[in-house]
Formats: structure tokens, sequence, C-alpha cells
């Protein structure tokens, strides 16, 4: 469904008549900064003279909005379009004159991506537009199959100025997750009281101790308008709002009320019915996350302020000698030289490329760097950038360049570049990502790899790409405001019709949350600023910036290294995680940071960029060794998992103290073990969408207390993770869904059944967090190994949890495993990738046992270790060792398995026990029980001993009997 706008024709203003209005239906008349009860009538609004801040005291009357001029008899706009007249007995837009006529269109959305038959997703579920005439237009989005009223717009509040523009629905549930990137101060939404979030690209740190302040949660890094809803039912739908000036949205009573100041409503609705069908759906639209390479699953390390080279090389030593797994090392802006793009430092960092060349040869490691969007002026890459003709976001005139600043610089002298100030000492000027022709993004590729032909760098970490600016402030006419004689502050324009960018009538939470000094230009550069070869305003589009910049980096890292390559963003967009990760952003040492994080990941799962994770131990301040312990086990559950603090913090990598040594090596040693699974998560949410790390209301929808967790979460269907985020603790509190069966993953009661519902878990510092296998799957995994790379040549294994409450006394399970090289360069479209995909089955009844793999896609040139050991939980029966087959012929497994009767182990291991290099498709292991035994005394086939015990209720006596042979 798409507003298009049509040109302004009439504005007829009104008095509007007071009719109060239910709070659970209001819709703010006063969201900005005057607050002033005097002037809510003024502007034909309601006040509500009561004290209670948690609600709008000054609000629409129910009859704003527009009138359908066309509606036919039957309301329904299916698949045509509406012409809509401002009310003229509406209010007025009080931040612009609304336009008089509106174009709704309502069209079905056919993805514009070209997807291959296995990715189409089938929903049976459809949803209808229905289009209603009263007082107001207003339209309603039901779900056909049950009648369910996903979006309402009739409590009215729909206004469309030039620089204004809200609507209003009413929603159906208070089961609402998503909107993006804010801290939310829990996953599901607080309709209890009406909280705004701001929505609009911005370099702000997060604040986890006080995520809202007067009810406004402040707006982070990037840009995600979309939630998935759950109706009565329990079916889910989502909603994506897709718009790209600064926007915010209100989130109470029964409603969720949208305001933008620019561009158009447009909103796409995505039927489910189930959570993971709607971000799949989601997915069509926006594209599928980004493959990252095998090894940018593995530990990373990083921090702000290393001296030097050979201070890295000390902590990779440490780590190692320390037997904690890390994969990638990283360096933040020290190694540059002078804070430039594509240079590093000659003194300190002297020794980076032999680093580089060390980290891969000596360690099997990779190395990521740093690089921020903005060119400092008067260097080389700036030289090659203007003899490419490659472009800056620039003023729309010539008239608007400050002259005196830009004529310090003989490079771009006549040019009218938009100048700004970050890291490096002089101005800079930000690449033009958006360019309509690919000079610009092919300068950036030739630059990076310019660049490795010097540094062998294997990843990319781009920050600043809100983007971020510093000291940007309005322009005064007549008083230079000038203080850092060698980079001039940015000013925008404040007067006349100029202003209309940088001062709009709505400036959006997103100013407001600083103060009356608080503008749109905060951290960034000015509205009025241009790209795209002078076609966008900053003012439209600046949220898109770090997307740009993730989709030309995608490229130039592939380039530059002719391997995968991997970026993280720190900006994001709708559809960054088809090209980049992110993290979290620039936490801080605290307990509430750490229980943020483990939002915020599920959150970006549901965005479509399931690369992520926050710094673990925290970024600002200095940790501690509890909080840093607790961390590294949380974040060994996150897809990015990395450790990196600030600069002049303490030292905070996991050697600094024993106990957290010993809590990330065993953290990491159970992550890289069950890699082959987390692999295969990706692998999967590339290929057909989807999430990987994922909350509980995913999978267990019609549990209704799930809806009420935060601080849990799922890897894919089949882990489920409990994190300790509170200090003082050896135990956690935690909720295991009681529609399934789980046995513990961890040291507590490894291998065994947990009891379902509320439980409190132990978790000392010295155990892994408590960690839980659902009974009916198959995980594959591998030894582990100091980095991905040795890793990935060891055995493959998988631990099966078997779900015994399966009909006619089978015990089942299955499970799958995607394979490929981990680091070459797919092509866009992965199913026609060089991998391998594999089923795993396993079905056991008292008879015998049946372990079945089946190659699904083969792969080329791509030898796999085989799988030598099969972990099986929930085994009822006694197997025979000596009649275990592999495709019909005897093979010997008797040396090394085992069976523990008690725990109900049943551990198989032989020395190449399924080479999945030779034969198939299919590998069929069976494995004959012995026969079930009785309370009474029989022979038993295996030659040991075994105890039965029979309790006779309410007698308290119990049958002792010793079966022997
Ligand atoms: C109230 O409205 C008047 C007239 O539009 C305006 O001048 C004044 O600044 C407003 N009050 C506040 C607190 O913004
Ligand atoms: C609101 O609070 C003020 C001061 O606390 C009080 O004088 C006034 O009576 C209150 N009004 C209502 C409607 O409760
Ligand atoms: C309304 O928009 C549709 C779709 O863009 C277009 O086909 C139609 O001509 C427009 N109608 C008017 C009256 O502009
Ligand atoms: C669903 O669609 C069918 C066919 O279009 C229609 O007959 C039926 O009334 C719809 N059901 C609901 C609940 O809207």
């Amino acid at each position: 469904m798409v507003f298009l706008l049509l040109p302004l024709i009439l504005l007829v203003s009104t008095i509007i008549c007071d009719n109060s209005v239910d709070e659970k239906y209001r819709i703010n008349c006063q969201p900005g900064r005057d607050k002033d009860p005097n002037n809510c009538t003024k502007l034909g609004c309601i006040l509500d003279t009561s004290n209670n801040t948690n609600i709008p005291l000054c609000y629409f009357p129910a009859e704003t909005g527009y009138i359908a001029s066309n509606l036919s008899n039957n309301n329904s706009a299916t698949d045509k379009q509406i012409i809509l007249q401002k009310d003229s007995n509406s209010v007025k837009n009080p931040f612009g004159t609304d336009f008089s006529q509106l174009n709704f269109t309502c069209r079905r959305y056919r993805p514009p991506i070209s997807i291959a038959d296995s990715t189409t997703i089938n929903s049976s579920e459809k949803l209808t537009i229905v289009s209603t005439q009263n007082k107001i237009w207003s339209f309603s989005v039901i779900r056909n199959s049950t009648g369910a009223k996903i979006w309402d717009t009739s409590l009215g509040g729909l206004l469309f100025a030039d620089q204004y523009i809200q609507i209003s629905t009413i929603v159906p549930t208070d089961r609402i997750y998503g909107f993006g990137e804010n801290i939310h101060p829990s996953l599901k939404h607080d309709f209890s009281q009406f909280r705004t979030y701001a929505m609009f690209a911005r370099d702000e740190a997060p604040d986890s101790k006080n995520p809202l302040v007067n009810n406004v949660g402040k707006n982070l890094y990037g840009v995600h308008n979309f939630y998935i809803g759950f109706e009565g039912d329990g079916k889910a739908h989502g909603v994506f709002f897709f718009n790209s000036n600064a926007q915010e949205v209100t989130i109470g009573g029964n409603a969720i009320t949208y305001r933008t100041i620019g561009g158009q409503i447009e909103v796409f609705f995505f039927p489910g019915p189930t959570p993971e069908e709607v971000v799949k759906q989601y997915q069509q639209l926006i594209g599928t996350p980004i493959l990252p390479p095998y090894w940018a699953l593995g530990f990373q390390l990083c921090r702000y302020g290393y001296q030097n080279v050979s201070e890295i090389r000390d902590v990779v030593e440490r780590m190692k000698a320390a037997g904690i797994p890390q994969d990638v090392q990283f360096s933040d802006i020290d190694y540059l030289n002078q804070y430039e793009d594509f240079s590093y430092n000659n003194d300190s960092f002297a020794d980076l490329p032999q680093f580089a060349k060390d980290l891969h040869n000596n360690y099997s490691m990779h190395l990521t760097l740093i690089f921020d969007p903005a060119i400092e002026v008067d260097y080389a890459p700036m030289n090659r950038a203007i003899n490419a003709d490659a472009k800056f976001i620039q003023w729309p005139r010539a008239d608007l360049v400050p002259t005196d600043t830009q004529n310090r610089y003989p490079l771009i002298k006549n040019t009218s570049i938009m100048l700004g100030k970050v890291w490096p000492v002089r101005n800079v000027a930000f690449p033009d990502f958006l360019d309509t022709e690919p000079k610009t993004n092919n300068w950036w590729i030739n630059e990076f790899m310019l660049f490795h032909n010097q540094v062998e760098f294997d990843g990319a970490w781009i920050d600043m790409n809100e983007p971020s600016n510093f000291g940007t402030k309005f322009r005064n006419s007549t008083t230079s405001t000038e203080k850092d004689d060698n980079a001039p502050d940015l000013e925008c324009p404040k007067v006349g019709n100029d202003s209309k960018w940088d001062l709009p009538p709505y400036e959006t939470q997103a100013s407001f949350f600083y103060g009356n000094d608080g503008h749109l230009e905060g951290k960034t550069l000015c509205m009025i600023g241009k790209w795209g070869r002078n076609k966008y305003y900053l003012y439209d589009s600046k949220s898109l910036y770090g997307w740009a910049e993730s989709f030309a980096t995608h490229k130039a890292i592939r380039n530059a290294t002719g391997k995968r390559g991997i970026s993280i963003s720190r900006s994001t967009f709708p559809s960054s995680g088809k090209y980049a990760g992110h993290w979290l952003g620039d936490n801080t040492a605290r307990w509430e940071d750490l229980r943020s994080s483990v939002i915020g990941a599920q959150e970006f799962n549901i965005f479509g960029i399931p690369y992520v994770g926050s710094d673990i131990c925290g970024f600002g301040q200095n940790t501690t060794e509890e909080l840093c312990l607790r961390w590294q086990q949380m974040g060994a559950f996150h897809s990015f998992s990395r450790n990196h603090n600030d600069k002049n913090m303490a030292p905070q990598d996991p050697t600094r103290w024993t106990t957290v040594a010993a809590a990330a090596k065993k953290a990491n040693l159970f992550r890289y073990r069950h890699l082959p699974y987390l692999y295969s998560l990706h692998f999967k949410a590339s290929l057909f969408g989807g999430t990987v790390v994922r909350p509980l209301f995913f999978e267990f929808p019609a549990d209704d207390f799930v809806h009420q967790i935060s601080y849990q979460f799922l890897w894919g269907s089949s882990m489920l993770i409990i994190p300790v985020l509170e200090s003082n603790k050896t135990t956690v509190d935690g909720y295991l869904p009681s529609t399934a069966t789980w046995y513990s993953l961890y040291d507590d009661g490894y291998g065994q059944k947990v009891p379902n519902g509320n439980s409190t878990f132990t978790a000392p510092w010295d155990s892994l967090i408590p960690v839980f296998l659902r009974a009916g799957s198959i995980l594959p995994r591998q030894t582990p190994a100091q980095t991905t790379v040795l890793a990935r040549k060891n055995r493959f294994e998988v631990v099966i949890g078997l779900n015994n409450d399966a009909v006619n006394g089978h015990s089942i399970a299955n499970g799958e495993l995607y394979w490929d090289d981990g680091d070459s360069i797919p092509p866009a479209d992965l199913s026609m990738h060089n991998f391998y995909s594999f089923i795993f089955s396993f079905d056991a009844t008292s008879q015998n046992a049946t372990f079945i793999i089946t190659k699904t896609k083969t792969a080329t040139n791509l030898s796999l270790p085989a799988v030598e050991n099969i972990e099986i939980f929930g085994y009822q029966w006694t197997p025979d060792f000596s009649t275990a087959t592999l495709n019909g012929n005897s093979t010997d497994i008797t040396t090394l398995s085992t069976y523990n009767s008690t725990s109900q182990i049943l551990n198989i291991t032989a020395s190449g026990l399924i080479n999945l290099n030779n034969g198939g498709p299919t590998w069929t292991f069976v494995l004959a029980n012995n026969q079930p035994i009785q309370t009474t005394t029989h022979t038993n086939g295996g030659g040991g001993a075994e105890k039965t015990f029979t309790i006779l209720l309410g007698f308290f006596i119990l049958f002792f009997v010793i079966v022997l042979n």
C-alpha cells in the first residue's frame, strides 16, 4: 500500500467541536517542543486537564483525517486507488499545510528480486484491505482466515503535509516486537504508557541505564521501522513502514502512531502466520542476510588504544597461551596515520603488514581494520577521488559554500563539497555512496585494493557512518563561530528558505531529546546537504548513509581480498543485512548494557541482520572481573562475538583475570564445537531468509509465558540459552517452554532431561551458562580448536536429543548441516554456490536404532571430515555394539563406544565412522538393541550387569533385582 503525493490544491482550516477521546485511542497533538496547554485548543485539539503524564493531554479530535471521494459501494479497496480529500471539518496539521488531495493505492506486493523456486514462501494466509467512509475515511488490514484486524485506522489522525506526515492505527494486541534502533527496556513493547521511539541515524551511544527520558527513547545508529505483532489467536504478522526521513513511533493505549517529516507513507504487511515466516517474508522484500565467512564466527578481540603492533602481538600470544580460541584480531583507529583512511602509522604500526601475514601464516587467524567514511581532503586518496570524478556530500548550490574554508585545500577549492570535521586534523569530505554513476563506489573499491596491497586485512569495520560529524552548528550570518583553526566547524543555514531542511516545522524527537539546542544536524552534516550526484537531500536520505556505505564496502572487501570477507557497520537500514553485520555500538561496562545486548541481538535478527553482537565486557568505563566473565559467557552465543573497549580503560581481554580466561576458554570451546550448527543457521538464513539467534516466542508462540521473556534466546529452533545477567549470582532463574522436552548441554546434568517450566539453574563462574538442547533435534558439531581454520579440519560429531514421546514407541530426532569452503565468494544466487547440505534423521525403537544421513546437495573439490562421534541423549535401550552396520556392512564401533543406562547417554565413537566423501547420497547406520529388560531374570546378551528397579507405590517396598549372567 502506498500513499503517493498529489500536488497541493487547496487548504481549508476549521473549528473543531470538543469531543473527548478515550485514553487508549489518543494521538498526541503537541509532540514537539510546544507543550503549552494554552496553545492546545488554538491548534484545534482537545485539552485534558488531568495530571496524568502517561497519556497525551493535548490530542487530536477523533475525526482528524481525509474523506474518500470515490469509494465504491462494497467498500473494498483492494487493487485499486482511492482519491482522498482533506476533510474541511478536520483539524489543521500543526506542522504545515496538509495536502488537500492524496492518492491512496493498494497493491499486492511482488518482491522485486528474482528468487529461486525453493525460496518461495507459500503462505496460505491472505490479508485484505477494507476501506471505510464514516465521518472520515479509514482502512483496516484484515487477516482473511480469522477476520483479525491487524491495522485499523478508524481512530483518525491521518495528516499529510510536506514536512509532517502522521498516521495512527489501532492494533489488535500489545504483543508487538521490533522498531529500532533503540534501547528497549523489554523485548515486548509496553503499551501501558505512551512511549515514543525516535528513528533517525545518529552517532549516539546506547544508554541502557536510562533508556527512556520522559517516555522518549533516543535514536541510535540505525533505523528499522519494522515490527512483528501477534493477534489474539497467536498468529503473527509483520508491518514495515518504508521511509528514510527522520521519523518516530509512539506506542501506547491500543494504538501505534507513526510520524515522519518527509517522503511518503509506504507500508508493507506480511501475513506470517508464524514469526519466522514473517521474517522470511520481510526478507523477500529487503533481501536475505549475507553469509559470513566461517572465520567470522570465531571469537574476535579489539580495543581502542593499542599503542603499537607489538602490544597487539602480545595479546594474541597471551590468548593462544591461555588456550582461548580466537580467530580475529582488530585494530581501531590507532593504526591509522593521522587518522586518515587507507594509511597506517609508519612508526608505531610499521609492523602492521608483517603482522597481517603472520596472523594468516602462523596463527591461522584474520585481521579486521576500521575504516571511517570521512576522507581527509588534502592527501592522495582525495586526489585520486577528484581525478576519478568521485562525488562527496555537497552543498546544493555554490553560493552556500563557505569559500574561506574551501580555499584552504587546493584539491577541492572549486568544488561544492560539504566539509566536516572528524578524527583527522583537517577537514573531511563524505563519499557519495549513492552516486548515480558508479564512479564513487569504484574509487572506494580501488582504495581498498590499493591499501590491501600494503596490509592484507580480511574484514572491514565501518564506523562513524550515520554519518558522524563533530561540531556542526547553525550558521551565524554576522559573527564567525570558528574555533578550530585547523578545521572550521560546519555551519548550516538557519534563516530563509534554505533553513527549511535544517529547521523544519517539526524537528522530531531526534532533536527534542537534546533540549532546545538539539537539531537534526546534531553530530552530523547539514540536512541541506545533497548526494546521489546532487539528487537527494540528506534531509530525506541521511539514514541511508550507513546502508549505502555497506553496499560499497561489501564489494570493496571482496575485490580487495578476493575472498568472502565481512563488514561490520555501525549504521544500518532495512536490507543492510544483505551486505554487512552490525555491532550494538559503544555500550558501557554495566550490567544494564549486558542485559540490553541480549534484547538487541534478538531485535537485529528480526531486522534481517543476524550477524550481530555487542562489545563484550563493555566499551566505555572500566569493566569488572565478574561482569566481564558473564559477558564472555553470554557473548559466546552471539554470532558476532567480540571483546572491545575504549581508550584509557583498563585492559579487558579475557587473559586479564584467570577466572575470566577460564570462563572464556570454556565458553569459546563450546561455541567452536557447535559452530557447524551456527554456520548452518546462517547458511539457511542466507538461502531462505529467517533468523539465527531467535526469541523464544518464535518457537513457542502459543505459550503465554514466553511473550514476557526478554533475556533468554535460542540458536535456531534447537538450542536454548539462559545467560547470567546479574551480579553476585551462582544460579539463574529461567523458563523452559513446556511443550518441548529439554536436555542439559552444560555442566550441570549434561545429557540429562531437565524439568520444564520455571526453574533455578546452577551457574557458578566455572560452569558454562545454562544451555539446553530441545528434544527431537540433531545438531552437527566438530571437535574445537584454537581457531576455526583448524577446527574445520577436525572430526564431525552430532549430538542427538531424542524425543521419546513420539507415538508407536519411536524415539526420533532430526537435523541438518550446511557446509562449504567457508571463505570463497558465493554467487549472487547462493543456491548456485558450491556447498553441501545434509539431512540427519534418527529413529530408535526397542529393536534398534537407525541414523540416516542424506546428502541433499553435493559440492565439488571440497572434502569433508568424517563423522566420528554420535552422542545420543535419552536413549532408553541397551545397544549391542557388535551389531553396528553402515549401509548394511558391519562396522566396528566396539572399542570406544559407551552406553550408560542411568544417564541414558549413548556415545558412538569410531575413527572414520561415516566418511561423507565416499558413497551416498544416503548413509544408514544401524545398531540393534539387546532385548528389553523384563522385571524378571533373563539373559543379557551384552555381557554386562544390569539393574532394574520396581517401586510399588504406597508400600515403600523396593524390589532390587540383580540380573546377572
Ligand atoms: C504557543 O503558540 C504561540 C503562537 O503560535 C507561539 O508563539 C508560542 O511560542 C507557543 N508556546 C510555546 C510554549 O511554544
Ligand atoms: C494537578 O496538580 C496540581 C499541583 O500538584 C493540583 O493543584 C491540581 O489540582 C491537579 N489537577 C488535577 C486535575 O488533579
Ligand atoms: C494515483 O496513483 C496511481 C499509481 O501511481 C496512478 O496510476 C494514478 O494515475 C494516480 N491517480 C491520480 C488521480 O493521480
Ligand atoms: C476471505 O476471503 C474469501 C474469498 O475472498 C471471502 O469469501 C471471505 O469472506 C473472507 N473472509 C474474511 C474473514 O474476510
